[in-house]
């Protein structure tokens, strides 16, 4: 009996595990079975690898072959376990020489006419392999630039199978000359563009924006429809800090398994922005799909912004499935044969018109609401959601006085404080298991106040006349601190807590 092995990375979620792809060619009755718990997706992987053999003009060999992938446990899916699979049984038949092979990760799909096509997550992928201790790659050719992006590791492309026989020093009959397959990549435009310099007027907006980002804290818009509510969210990325390595990796491992990603343009450094439209399934924003599981837009947001516009019409199903992600940072999609998990730590702006004909709110002349109406409407976000959303601002239009008004500052004047004022909690932080003011319990914050109570008076004032909650009050503590740390000071003032207030209901003190 002849054997071939190499390795494969099979994707859990964000997590990859080296697989052993090993190939037995027995003298017995000629057949091709695939063992190793696998999905449709592979056993149509059998039909693939032998017809790409054969495009190939190498022999398929005419005897009883068995492919085993292992551990059998661990769940295998998509298609970027063919490549694998094709040389494994070619170094059994002897097409390629099998010494070596077994420390060499082969990832990438087969077309039946022998190209290789790109597959999704080869970032985490290849890191896996590296962090298992592999230094060599190979991938179909348009996967080169992102499987390079891991350090430590010899990347070689290909673009048939023919070719990597030759790359393992075999000799196919002849090497067909095609050209490489180009992978489809969808949304990888930045979206979240312009400056907070055309923004005129919109003071309270554009300094919740500033306090979202330095304190990492979730915002909520209300206004009528043009008020600006989408066009001051989309500025949010822009004044928030660059990704550290780590979360660059992270980042981008998502989007490599998303297929959002555009390895010309290196790792992602820059918090991504997503803004599923309303009419988008809990599927889109939770991630799922058959195969591989696609990161959804909750996860492409990961370390960024997800901005919900008009966040009330979006389906109650889809509200609620953002509370797992809330509270634990990531998303976990059951399957039947296991769970895959990717990180969704995001920033959650939420953008909601005042009643469902948007006319509410201001002096609320001309809506046509019913009371009952209008409660329901911005009701759909209570609970789970809005108890998590520190920062809650109304958003009115800017009449001619702010159109003519001067131009407000700018993104990079803004970002440079935002990341002064985050120095500055992680200093007061120090020893904490908390890096911003959003994560703070309220028990801490409290402990810090005491014996300054005086400065607390507006929110005692708002507690007595039931215009904020016990909860409320909490989150004012968070916010008044990180008020203080943009102004550069120590300790909040009174006047930081009254602002604080204001930018926790919306309404001046
Ligand atoms: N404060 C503002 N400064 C500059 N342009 C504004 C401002 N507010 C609204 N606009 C203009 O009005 C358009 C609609 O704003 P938008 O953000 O879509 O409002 P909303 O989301 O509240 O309905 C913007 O694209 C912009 O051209
Ligand atoms: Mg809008
Ligand atoms: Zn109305």
């Amino acid at each position: 009996m002849a054997l071939g092995t190499t390795a494969a990375v099979a994707l859990v979620g964000l997590s990859g595990h080296v697989v052993e792809v090993q190939a037995q060619l027995a003298y017995s009755v000629p057949g091709f079975v695939l063992v190793g718990l696998p999905d449709t997706a592979l056993s149509e992987s059998r039909d693939r690898v032998r017809a790409a053999v054969l495009s190939s003009r190498i022999d398929w060999p005419n005897r009883k072959i068995t492919v085993n992938l292992s551990p059998a446990s661990l769940p295998k899916r998509g298609s970027g376990f063919d490549l694998a699979i094709a040389v494994a049984v070619l170094a059994g038949s002897g097409e390629i020489p099998a010494a070596g092979l077994d420390r060499v990760v082969h990832v990438g799909e087969l077309g039946l006419d022998g190209r290789l096509q790109p597959v999704r997550g080869v970032l985490p992928m290849v890191a896996a392999a590296v962090a298992s201790g592999f230094r060599d790659v190979v991938v179909p050719t348009a996967d080169v630039a992102e499987a390079s992006l891991v350090p430590g590791v010899r990347v070689r492309g290909a673009t048939t199978l023919a070719d990597v026989v030759v790359l393992h020093g075999g000799t196919p009959r002849s090497v067909p000359d095609v050209e490489p397959v180009r992978p489809p990549r969808v949304g990888v435009e930045p979206r979240a563009a312009g400056d907070l310099a055309d923004v005129l007027g919109q003071d309270i907006p554009r300094l919740a924006l500033e306090i979202a980002a330095a304190g990492g804290h979730h915002l909520l818009f209300t206004g009528p429809p043009g008020a600006g509510k989408t066009m001051l969210a989309s500025r949010l990325p822009g004044i928030l800090p660059d990704l550290t390595e780590t979360e660059a990796v992270e980042v981008t491992a998502v989007h490599s398994v998303a297929g959002t990603f555009d390895p010309g343009a290196g790792l992602m450094t820059r918090p991504p922005y997503e803004d599923p439209h309303h009419t988008a399934t809990a599927a889109a924003v939770v991630g799922g799909g058959s195969g591989l599981p696609r990161p959804g837009a909750a996860s492409r947001a990961h370390r960024g912004v997800l901005f919900l516009d008009e966040a009330p019409e979006f389906g109650q199903r889809v509200l609620e499935t953002l509370r797992q992600p809330l509270e634990h940072g990531e998303l976990v999609i059951h399957r039947a044969a296991g769970a895959a998990r990717f990180p969704a730590r995001f920033q959650l702006v939420l953008a909601a018109n005042p009643c469902p004909c948007g006319k509410a709110g201001g002096k609320g002349l001309g809506c046509s609401c019913t009371p009952m109406a209008r409660r329901r409407y911005l009701g759909k976000l209570s609970g789970p959601l809005l108890d998590r959303v520190d920062l809650q601002v109304h958003v009115e239009a800017v009449g001619k006085d702010g159109m003519r008004g001067a131009p407000g500052e700018s993104t990079e004047v803004v970002a440079a404080r935002v990341r002064a004022a985050r120095a500055a909690t992680r200093e007061r932080l120090t020893g904490t298991p908390w890096t911003l003011n959003a994560q703070v319990p309220g028990t801490w914050l409290r402990e810090r106040f005491r014996g300054r109570w005086a400065v607390l008076r507006p929110v005692d004032e708002a507690l007595d006349s039931g215009l904020l909650s016990l909860r409320g009050a909490d989150r004012v503590l968070r916010l008044a601190y990180t008020v203080a740390d943009v102004g550069g000071r120590g300790e909040p003032t009174a006047a930081d807590v009254g602002l604080a207030l204001t930018l926790r209901t919306g309404r001046p003190v």
